[in-house]
């Protein structure tokens, strides 16, 4: 199973999605089963690492993000990924935009998996520490949820 977290920078929110959802699976067991990645559906910030407030809001929970670099969203993930997440709608937009016809992935806002359907985890780039901690409790509620439906479908399988 393979689950691709989307933002517009890749350098806020999806990392801080990568890095928490990352940890969670190894605590629920089932990180050799699932394979966890993130990207941006901008060029904006290709190579960089994560943005320090980013850093630092995963790092006080005990989640290192300092690893991980930005990339764009590129055709490929379509024929990779089982789940596209989108944190927002524009991210949505322009993923559905580059989708193409013959994709298999699931695409939508990961919200949904927090129960919290249509309900957007809303850009913290020109915000303060508030923002971040927001988001980073946003990102845990979504990834619960989509543990347990990865569980489920694992179990069935
Ligand atoms: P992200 O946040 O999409 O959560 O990574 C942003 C990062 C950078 C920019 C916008 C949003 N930017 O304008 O560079």
């Amino acid at each position: 199973m393979r689950v691709l977290f989307v933002c517009l920078g890749n350098i806020c929110r999806s990392p801080t999605a990568e890095g928490v959802f990352r940890s969670r699976l190894d605590k629920a067991g089932l990180a050799q089963q699932v394979e966890v990645d993130s990207c941006g559906t901008s060029d904006w910030h290709i190579g960089d690492p994560p943005d320090s407030r980013a850093i630092a809001a995963a790092k006080s929970r005990g989640v290192d993000l300092s690893q991980l670099r930005g990339r764009q969203l590129e055709e490929e993930d379509f024929r990779r990924f089982d789940y596209i997440l989108a944190m927002d709608h524009m991210n949505l937009e322009n993923i559905e935009a580059l989708r193409p016809r013959d994709s298999q992935s699931q695409v939508g806002l990961f919200m949904a998996f927090a129960g919290r359907s249509g309900e957007a985890i809303p850009d913290p780039y020109t915000g303060d520490e508030k923002h971040f901690e927001k988001v980073f409790e946003m990102i845990e509620a979504a990834s619960d949820g989509l543990i347990e439906e990865l569980r489920r479908r694992l179990d069935t399988a």
